[in-house]
């Protein structure tokens, strides 16, 4: 077990599945006592009894500010303190390609999950640090915050906001000794990008998998692909003490896709001039 965390009390939000799951696994490895909140009660509370005494599971809906405050309360009584809150739980909402096809009712609840839960996660843990001698707030937030392209507009809505919200609260909150600071993740294998749905056989879902990949990649300098414990290990980074002069920042954890455009259009264009003189 590494130390980089001894001593800390960490409530992680979406904590169920993908890069909460992996941030939860990592803070507990690296010493802390944590929370991890989720809709999903199942998957939760198994994590929570694999990882043991150091985490404990709470349901909760981020898009309820009472729920949120709850998390909080459990987290201090249970476990005497937080010192950092992960606000990573999200959704992409619906999958239509095209913003004429949208359903502004969906807006709505990713708003309600991906900002209003970050924002009420934020005050809420805020709040408490404030009294006692500070804290680390980490927001997930998402390449698709500050790319815009298309499809996924209230995604991208939610995440942009997120982002400003977050280096506007660290200003805000600096004089209290809380740092807050922003991931965005690039395209990370979880069950937000498998592009499955709960009608695919696990064959048909390995299928598509295959299939979307390359095409993930195309965009990524980098042709790894981004896994949750990429994320975790930032999300460590920034929430622990190493990043005590952090604070107001946006991450990329995207294997180079905000860096630019991997297509090296030079070569396009020479290729190109090239075929046409030869034709
Ligand atoms: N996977 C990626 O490529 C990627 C890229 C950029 C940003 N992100 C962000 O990372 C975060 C985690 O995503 P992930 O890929 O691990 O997804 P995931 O679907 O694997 O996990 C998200 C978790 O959030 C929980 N959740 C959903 N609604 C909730 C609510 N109202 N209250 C509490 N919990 C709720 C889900 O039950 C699930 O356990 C999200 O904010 C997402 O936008 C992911």
């Amino acid at each position: 077990m590494g130390g980089e965390l001894a001593g800390k009390v960490a409530v992680i939000t979406g904590a169920a599945s993908g890069i909460g799951r992996a941030a939860a696994e990592l803070f507990v490895k690296e010493g802390a006592k944590v929370v991890l909140a989720d809709i999903d009660a199942q998957h939760g509370e198994e994590l929570a009894a694999q990882l043991g005494a150091a985490a404990a599971f709470r349901r909760t809906d981020v898009a309820d500010a009472a729920q949120v405050q709850a998390l909080v309360d459990f987290a201090v009584a249970h476990h005497g303190g937080l010192h950092i809150m992960f606000n990573n739980a999200g959704i992409s909402g619906a999958m239509h390609d095209r913003f004429l096809d949208d359903d502004l009712k969906d807006f709505q609840r990713v708003i309600g999950i991906n900002l209003f839960g970050v924002m009420t996660g934020s005050q809420c843990a805020a709040r408490h640090m404030a009294r006692n001698g500070g804290g680390s707030i980490v927001n997930n937030a998402s390449i698709a915050g500050v790319l815009p392209g298309h499809a996924l507009m209230s995604y991208r809505a939610s995440k942009a906001a997120v982002i400003l919200f977050s280096k506007s609260i660290a200003i805000d909150l600096a004089e209290y000794g809380i740092r807050v600071n922003c991931l965005a993740p690039g395209h990370i294998r979880t069950p937000l990008t498998s592009f499955g749905g709960p009608g695919l056989s696990p064959e048909q879902a390995e299928r598509v998998k295959a299939a979307v990949s390359p095409v993930f990649d195309s965009n990524q300098p980098l042709k790894r692909h981004g896994r949750p414990e990429d994320v975790a290990q930032a999300a460590l980074f920034l929430a622990s003490d190493r990043a005590a002069q952090v604070t107001g920042i946006l991450m990329p954890v995207d294997g180079g896709i905000t860096a630019g455009d991997p297509v090296n259009h030079l070569a396009e264009i020479l290729k190109a001039r090239n075929q046409a003189l030869a034709g």
